[in-house]
């Protein structure tokens, strides 16, 4: 029995768990039949499904586990517990928080992206048509495991490097060390990543979470390089060739870090160390006049900026940022130019 499972087993002995409920999408559960073998002969153990990818972040696929809860007769002392990446974190959170006004649950990610970031902090939720994360809760889970790094080895490359651009994210907004030892990666492959690492960002999240679990200011800091980030994504969506989110945050934080050089926020050796990590590991691509303004367009859309300016985290440095900075339009367009 490994670490991760131990763990749940004895956290679920404590509280004295009689019903489990497994949430996974079909590419985890095709992927990790047995890992589960073990556990589900001490605890009955109910397992559902749902499709892979951001789709299933959905009402629909919400109402369908509700029911698949109701019709297993589950009551409030279930246990649910979120296998897979942050998808299934999110909608699991979410059924798990809202089924018979909320039950316990707790995550075992799958991906990089989720064991530093969506199965912790306590927000789950589901888009509604194309917007990300529309409904959903501000709820614990009971518990956090470890992470199994195992999981890793079959994460496709780009999910993968989807889960880095979230990690150097963690080390430039709350662990220098980190960074530098980041820095000297050369490429990436899954056992590179440290299980150290891991817990650097999950120790960085926590602390900003404690501060403020509500996201009403200084959790807004989690966003660096989700402004440039998040236009990026909407870009290529809409040009028919998705990039993964946390391959556009790490282009965002490149060109964030550039911005905050610009307006003297930043010094220019920190801004060029994020430019040189993120040009090492991920394609930059040169954006036409047209893309350029395009996303400019996105950016202003957010429904935070105003006046001509958008909202930025600022960044003074690796280690060193705060919640909010207004910048001028015109300057955003530059610095990807
Ligand atoms: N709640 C939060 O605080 C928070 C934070 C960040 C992101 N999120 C959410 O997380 C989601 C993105 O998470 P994600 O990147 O993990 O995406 P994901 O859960 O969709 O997983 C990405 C792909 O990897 C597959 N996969 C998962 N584990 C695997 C493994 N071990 N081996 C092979 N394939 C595997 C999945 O089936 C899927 O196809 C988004 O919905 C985002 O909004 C939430």
């Amino acid at each position: 029995m490994n670490k991760l499972v131990a763990e749940l087993q004895h956290q679920l002995r404590e509280r004295q768990v009689r019903q489990l409920v497994v949430i996974a999408d079909a590419t985890v559960s095709a992927l990790y039949p047995h890992y589960w073998d073990e556990l589900s002969q001490e605890f009955p153990t109910i397992f559902m499904e749902v499709p892979a990818g951001d789709a299933s972040k959905s009402l629909m696929q919400a109402e369908r586990l509700w029911q698949q809860l109701l019709a297993a007769r589950c009551d409030r002392d279930v246990f649910i517990l979120n296998f897979g990446g942050g998808m299934v974190c999110d909608l699991g959170g979410f059924v798990a928080a809202t089924y018979k006004r909320g039950v316990r649950f707790a995550n075992c990610p799958t991906t990089l992206l989720a064991m530093i970031d969506a199965a912790v902090g306590g927000k789950n939720g589901i888009n509604v048509q194309h917007v990300k994360n529309c409904v959903g809760t501000f709820c614990q889970p009971e518990f956090e495991l470890p992470c199994d790094l195992s999981f890793l080895h079959t994460l496709p490359e780009k999910e993968l490097l989807s889960g880095f651009g979230e990690l150097m994210k963690y080390a430039i907004i709350g662990s220098p060390a980190l960074f530098c030892e980041l820095e000297a990666l050369e490429r990436l492959t899954p056992g590179h990543i440290q299980p150290e690492w891991v817990d650097e960002c999950i120790s960085v999240k926590h602390e900003i979470v404690k501060r403020d679990p509500y996201d009403l200011l200084e959790r807004h800091v989690l966003n660096s390089g989700h402004t440039y980030g998040h236009a990026i994504e909407s870009l290529f969506a809409e040009e028919g060739r998705p990039v993964a989110h946390g391959e556009a945050v790490a282009l965002g934080l490149l060109y964030e870090s550039r911005l905050m050089a610009q307006i003297g926020q930043c010094a220019q050796a920190d801004a060029s160390r994020v430019e040189r990590m993120v040009r090492r590991l991920y394609h930059v691509p040169a954006f036409t006049e047209d893309e350029v303004l395009r996303l400019v367009d996105f950016m202003q859309q957010d429904k935070k900026n105003r006046d001509g300016h958008v909202h930025f985290v600022q960044m003074r440095g690796v280690g060193d940022v705060s919640p909010d900075c207004r910048v001028a339009l015109d300057l955003c367009a530059k610095v990807i130019r």
